[in-house]
């Protein structure tokens, strides 16, 4: 079978174009990843070449040796990938000490993948550990009114948490174990990469200060879905600002009988008094 005809490419790729579509993505901004099960990479065998040679990889991946990834490629536009897939994104595989990669399909023009393959790779790790498998897609995108909020709000869990739950009940149930949030850094590098991970052992998504956001999902529309969430109460609450700032807002309570009724499990250090 090739890759470009199964189902987890064209899940990848309709994401891809679904956020160029949301304006994330302006240029070659944001990427994605999508580790596959054993059964796909058996599925698409043919159609792989195992001829490259192997490139070190900046971070030790043991939790993901042999495992095989899609990843979009570096100075790719999101907003190719229908048109040329085959050169916007690839298959990675992952040698089997972890500590290296090598191109087994697509990047056609000699792309290379993301440049945050790094955090790629250890958000992939941690997610892959906690969900006992169950996790595949990491996430990265450069939403407009999440990024602006990281200028206006302070740089702290518990504050971007509150401030986005309050906007509609979908936030608390999307993301009920809140949001992590990590002031500027460079971009690209293992320490902007090890601490997204860190926070990753506890949240679904992670904003980088004046960039962008990572999500991690089991699936690309949960993936999507949270990220979709986020910004879209990012957008609310830059407008409630705007507007001149909250005045009819949910209590702590409200959210611990929310929490109750859907059986959410909302962390008390996010319910505080105000
Ligand atoms: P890449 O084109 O290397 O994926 O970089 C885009 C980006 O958003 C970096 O943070
Ligand atoms: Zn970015």
């Amino acid at each position: 079978m090739r890759v470009l005809d199964t189902t987890f490419a064209r899940g990848f790729i309709r994401m891809a174009d679904d956020g160029w579509r949301q304006g994330w993505h302006e240029c070659h901004g944001g990427n994605l990843s999508y580790r596959l099960a054993k059964e796909e990479v058996k599925a698409v065998e043919d159609d792989l070449r195992r001829e490259r040679g192997w490139t070190p990889l900046s971070v030790q991946a043991g939790e993901l040796a042999g495992d095989h990834f899609l990843v979009t490629g570096s100075g790719k536009f999101m907003r190719n990938m229908t048109l040329y897939p085959s050169d916007s994104f690839g298959m990675i595989e992952i040698s089997d000490a972890g500590d290296a990669y090598r191109i087994v399909w697509g990047l056609t023009g000699g792309g290379l993948p993301t440049s945050e393959l790094a955090a790629h790779l250890m958000n992939q790790a941690v997610k892959k550990r906690k969900s006992g498998g169950a996790c595949r897609v990491i996430y990265h995108a450069h939403p407009g009114n999440i990024i602006a909020l990281s200028f206006v709000l302070p740089m702290k869990d518990e504050i971007f948490t509150r401030e986005l739950w309050e906007m509609e009940p979908e936030c608390a149930m999307t993301f009920p174990a809140g949001m992590g949030v990590i002031p500027w850094m460079v971009p690209g590098t293992s320490e902007i990469g090890e601490l997204t991970c860190r926070m990753m052992e506890e949240y679904d998504v992670v904003l980088w200060a004046q960039h962008g956001i990572f999500t991690a999902g089991e699936t690309f529309d949960s993936a999507f879905g949270l990220t979709h969430t986020v910004e879209k109460a990012a957008e609310m609450l830059m407008k409630v600002i705007s507007a001149g700032g909250k005045r009819n807002v949910p209590s702590a309570q409200d959210f611990r009988d929310m929490a109750e009724v859907f059986g959410l499990d909302l962390p008390e250090r996010f319910l505080y008094e105000k």
